[in-house]
């Protein structure tokens, strides 16, 4: 994947602003490039932008200002028929009054797919849905499942290269939400298929895509691949956003290369790594995984500083613990450990001592 806007890949955002009324900006200079077979995710909360930007790429809407590039060419140069794009959008509509053979057989009329050809196409599509069976019935005799896969086999029925998708599982439940999941990621990657899509679900995000893009407020705030953004998010908004992360407040005292010192709020000193704080003196919010903290005495590394931690309470969920402690005036501070022989069970009430790595420990913008 290349980095933002450059120009070899086969999505390129350059610069690109858009304003519905002329005066606020909901997309702000948003550059982007996704790379050809590439499965980049636009994750972000409500308003953020990313169905701007996916009707943007589609055409219809178009860019305020800046470029969108498709296969390196200026979209607006190219003939919405021409820019091979398949869509699929939540509870995007199939053709009622159509089987759903004929639903996957229009997007093929149209491009002037002759019949027999078509049959096979057709086929092929249901088949890698599972939806073989069916192409006989209409939408209306299908569960909501079974029509989403249909959507899914009709926006790839073309052999498109690119795919849009704007929240396609949205009205799933949770177990066919993950089957479908798994079922994009396989097809897409199967058949080469560049893919944009849209979710405000970060564990769908996480785990379908190569390259996740979080949207705040028309801005992409950091782009990585899923592990990058679990463990180094790049500012306190995406620290916050994706996963579950413990904060505390205070002061730089000390930078130090890769390691600084905190002064937190309450007076407590921890060690941490700066990230976007610049200097001795910035406020920071530190950062800290629930998974990340120790409180075992002998795991605890020599020379950090640890904190003092009052047990609040101990939830047993079977693979893991999950204590939620009051540090440094924090009555949210979450840890999560493993559920082994050797793993202390807390109790509320109980007096420990935490620490942790402090490459673990992430201070970013207050
Ligand atoms: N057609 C429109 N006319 C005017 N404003 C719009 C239009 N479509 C979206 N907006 C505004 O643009 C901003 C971004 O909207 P957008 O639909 O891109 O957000 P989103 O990230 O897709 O949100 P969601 O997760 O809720 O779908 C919002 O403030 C929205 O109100
Ligand atoms: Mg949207």
């Amino acid at each position: 994947m290349a980095d933002a806007a450059s120009n070899d890949g086969f999505v390129v955002f350059d610069r690109v602003q858009k304003s519905y009324d002329g005066e606020t900006l909901v997309v702000k200079d948003l550059n982007l490039s996704v790379a050809k077979g590439e499965f980049l995710t636009m994750l972000g909360p409500s308003g953020s932008g990313k169905t701007t930007c996916l009707m943007m790429l589609a055409g219809f809407e178009t860019a305020t200002h800046g470029d969108i590039r498709l296969g390196g060419q200026p979209i607006n140069n190219i003939p919405p028929h021409k820019r091979g794009i398949g869509m699929v959008f939540q509870n995007y509509a199939l053709f009622p009054h159509m089987t759903i053979a004929e639903n996957l057989s229009f997007p093929l009329e149209v491009r002037k797919i002759g019949k027999s050809d078509r049959e096979a196409k057709i086929k092929r599509a249901l088949d890698m849905v599972e939806m073989g069976d069916f192409g006989g019935r209409r939408p209306a005799q299908l569960s909501g499942g079974q029509q989403q896969r249909v959507a899914l086999a009709r926006a790839l029925v073309f052999e498109p290269e690119l795919v849009l998708m704007d929240e396609p599982l949205g009205a799933l439940d949770k177990q066919l939400r993950e089957k479908m999941q798994f079922e994009i990621t396989h097809l897409a990657h199967e058949l080469g298929i560049t893919t944009v899509y849209v979710t405000h679900d970060q564990t769908e995000a996480l785990t379908m895509s190569d390259n996740v893009a979080v949207f705040d407020d028309g801005r992409i705030q950091q782009l990585a691949p899923p592990d990058q953004l679990y463990e180094r998010p790049e500012n306190s908004f995406v620290a916050q956003f994706i996963g579950e992360n413990n904060t505390l407040e205070g002061v730089v005292t000390e930078i130090n290369g890769d390691k600084c010192i905190v002064k937190l709020d309450d007076g407590e000193i921890i060690d941490a790594t700066p990230i976007n704080v610049n200097k001795v003196g910035d406020r920071t919010i530190v950062s800290i995984r629930p998974e990340r903290v120790e409180y075992n005495k002998e795991r605890l590394q020599e020379g950090v500083h640890t904190l003092k931690a009052e047990v609040l309470e101990f939830i047993y969920m079977g693979d893991i613990f999950r204590t939620r402690l009051r540090v440094a005036g924090n009555d949210e501070f979450i840890i999560k450990t493993r559920n082994a022989p050797d793993v202390e069970r807390l109790t509320p009430g109980q007096q420990i001592e935490i620490g942790w790595l402090p490459s673990d420990c992430r201070a970013l913008d207050a």
